[in-house]
């Protein structure tokens, strides 16, 4: 793969957007899904802590909290990171765009890419070492999500925009997080968008408009109470 030159981030054409940020994905997804979640402190003194994401993409997220993971916390604590994603990318091309960032994340791109499941639809639970599962759920968030049993710590909503893609921010996958939540679960999203907060307050989950990455505005931020509106 190292033939591969970097080139920019994937962009979607039926949704018209971008996957992550052309000006920086590694540092959006710091600030926007680790930081905006209150990563590493949130995870400080779980034995096992559980992200849940919808929108796996490129892995880009998944890495960027593997990484932080294992470099902040001791060897007794485990990492559970479930993802969704309907449209899976090749491994070649998550190999191609993650290029830039191959040296930061050392030979944990490389894992990913030895694991990752080709396309093949259903739960695909990969333990890439004794301490970081990824379990990716190849299928429609909408389909996959009522069928998931987790006790999810942390949320990152990484659909793309909810004007063009609002399966990704459904009735449906706003209840089901409210179900697999508990008091204290935050989460975390690049949009600010007025439909997806309020539907996320209405299931019980505090939200915080707060600026954005980059050139955007702001972002959401949030807990589950439990407070239905
Ligand atoms: C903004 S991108 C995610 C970027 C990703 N988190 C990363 O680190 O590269 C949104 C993702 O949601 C996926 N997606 C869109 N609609 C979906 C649906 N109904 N169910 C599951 N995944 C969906 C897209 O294929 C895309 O990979």
């Amino acid at each position: 793969m190292s033939d591969l030159r970097p080139i920019g981030p994937p962009k979607s054409r039926e949704f018209d957007d971008l996957y992550f940020s052309a000006d920086d994905g590694l540092a959006e997804s710091k600030f926007v899904f680790l930081d905006g979640n209150n990563l590493p402190e949130n995870w400080r003194n779980a034995e096992r802590f559980v992200i849940c994401e919808t929108g796996f993409g490129t892995g880009l997220n998944f890495l960027s909290a593997w990484k932080l993971f294992e470099e902040t916390t001791e060897p007794h604590q485990s990492l559970d990171f479930i993802s969704f994603e309907k449209y899976p990318l090749q491994g070649e091309e998550i190999g191609m765009y993650l290029q830039p960032w191959r040296e930061f994340f050392g030979d944990r791109l490389q894992q990913l890419l030895a694991h990752y499941p080709f396309g093949i639809p259903g739960f695909h639970r990969v333990v890439l070492n004794e301490r970081v599962t990824l379990t990716l759920i190849i299928d429609d968030v909408n389909v996959a999500i009522p069928k998931l049993i987790a006790d999810v710590d942390a949320w990152f909503l990484d659909g793309f925009k909810p004007a063009t893609n609002p399966d990704m921010w459904s009735d449906t996958v706003i209840e089901n997080m409210a179900r697999l939540s508990r008091k204290g679960t935050r989460l975390a999203t690049f949009t600010a968008a007025g439909k997806v907060r309020r539907n996320l307050i209405a299931a019980g989950f505090s939200i915080e408009k707060v600026t954005g990455f980059g050139r955007k505005r702001d972002m959401m931020i949030g807990c589950f109470t439990g407070d239905e509106a």
